[in-house]
């Protein structure tokens, strides 16, 4: 029988710059009930099953608590209202089939092959302008500096969303990403802040339709708006707006922290900075195994909508899940030597994008802004030293990745 409040840790900040020993602990009961009622599943075969199961659904953000008018004839009328726009609050990520199916393949078919390739270029002479302005530095914070305005700039053209707004929208998106973390999920007021900040950017993002409706572009918003994917239902308002929501919090929120980490694991492993150096076409296994090594991505809320049986454990219908994809990631069931950071392993199934109905649609772009951004930082940066060992991490426990990544540079080449 495992530690019931080991999960409970896992979420505790003191514990931020290095949970994996508790994950391992974890793993000794590969599904753990906690002390709170959660179930959590942190072997790789237990995750696995629990990504491809039609009973656990990801309808695990309770709607909206909108305030009432107090007055209850106007209540009465506007409720159903209400009830409909509370599901603007549910993007596809936390939807289950037949809705989310719909939905997810109205923007798999604004994902274009030449629409991807176009930014993998882009992609390039960003970085290359981003450290250019840098030349003549001393000090790169690679978060700062490189890591968050790439992809944002990214996900921003390819919805179509002006870069110069994106000031405005950069505490919204950080505020939003917190419906990932279990204990905004469990606080009624951390919910309410969620919501107002939804409020905010939906009106900022109804404004961007309309006139994308006005002036079509070619972009991915002016084509959502436009509708008309052949056999799928036309996407309505609210469920628009939820989507280019979603797409814009995921492009701000996750690739920041896959660059970073994988910079923390070159800084950490030198002989593997050195080998990108001289051939930068190991790039993509070093990200692969960045996202098995150190994700950021941590877990995933589930909640069972059936009584499952598990790994020796039934979860109960009702209960809450988290699938621990990190864990899932070190487990020595299916990797060797789990612990060490080896690009060259070869194979690697790595949970780093979920797996299942919800694997992650933006994982292509992911891999070619990180691919660029790691290729550029091992070609220019003159002697890299880390600044902070271990750095300074974001709050929460479900994104993972530093606040800041500060490397003393002899300059930028
Ligand atoms: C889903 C990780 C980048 C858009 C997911 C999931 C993971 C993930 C683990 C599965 C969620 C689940 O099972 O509940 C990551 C990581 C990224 C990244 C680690 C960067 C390194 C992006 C980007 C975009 C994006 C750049 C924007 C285009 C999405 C969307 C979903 C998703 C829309 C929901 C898919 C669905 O529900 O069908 N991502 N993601 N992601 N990701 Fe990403």
């Amino acid at each position: 029988m495992s530690d019931a409040t080991l999960f409970e840790q896992v979420k505790d900040e003191a514990n931020r710059a290095d949970p994996y020993p508790l994950f391992a602990r974890l793993r000794e009961t590969p599904v753990a009930l906690q002390s709170d009622g959660t179930y959590v599943a942190s072997t790789h075969a237990a995750i696995t099953s629990l990504l491809h199961d039609p009973r656990v659904s990801s309808e695990t953000l309770p709607p909206a608590d909108r305030p009432k008018t107090g007055n209850p004839l106007s209540d009465w009328i506007v409720k159903p209202i209400r009830d409909r726009i509370t599901d603007a609050h549910r993007p596809f990520i936390f939807r289950d089939p037949p809705d989310h199916d719909t939905l997810r393949k109205a923007v798999m078919h604004e994902f274009t092959n030449a629409r991807v390739q176009a930014l993998r270029a882009r992609s390039h002479t960003l970085v290359d302008e981003i450290l250019t302005k840098h030349a003549g530095s001393t000090e790169f914070d690679v978060v700062d500096d490189l890591a968050y305005p790439l992809p944002v700039t990214i996900i921003c053209e390819m919805l179509g969303v002006p870069t110069e707004d994106e000031p405005r929208f950069h505490g919204w998106a950080t505020q939003l990403a917190t419906a990932l973390e279990p204990d905004t999920l469990a606080d009624t007021e951390a919910r309410a802040e969620n919501s107002r900040t939804f409020e905010t950017i939906s009106d900022y993002m109804t404004g961007l339709i309309k006139e994308k409706r006005r002036t079509p572009k070619d972009d991915m918003l002016s084509g959502l708006a436009g509708g008309g994917v052949p056999g799928v239902p036309r996407m309505g308002d609210y469920d628009l707006i939820a989507t280019s929501i979603l797409m814009l919090v995921a492009g701000h929120e996750t690739t920041v922290n896959l660059i970073a980490n994988a910079t923390l694991a070159l800084m950490r492993n030198p002989e593997e900075l050195a080998s990108l150096r001289r051939d930068p076409g190991r790039a993509p296994r070093l990200i692969e195994e960045v996202q098995r090594y150190d994700p950021p991505v941590q877990f995933r809320t589930r909640r069972a909508l059936a009584d499952i049986a598990i790994a020796g454990t039934t979860i109960p219908e009702g209960a809450d899940i988290i699938l621990l994809l990190a864990s899932g990631n070190r487990d020595p069931a299916v990797f060797t030597d789990p612990d060490r950071f080896d690009p060259d392993r070869g194979g690697i199934r790595h949970l780093g994008f979920g797996g299942g109905l919800h694997y992650c649609i933006g994982a292509p772009l992911a891999r070619f802004e990180a691919e660029a951004a790691l290729t550029a930082l091992a070609q220019r940066l003159d002697h890299p030293r880390l600044a902070d060992d271990p750095p300074p991490y974001r709050p929460g426990s479900a994104l993972r990745g530093p606040k800041h990544l500060r490397l003393a540079i002899d300059g930028i080449r």
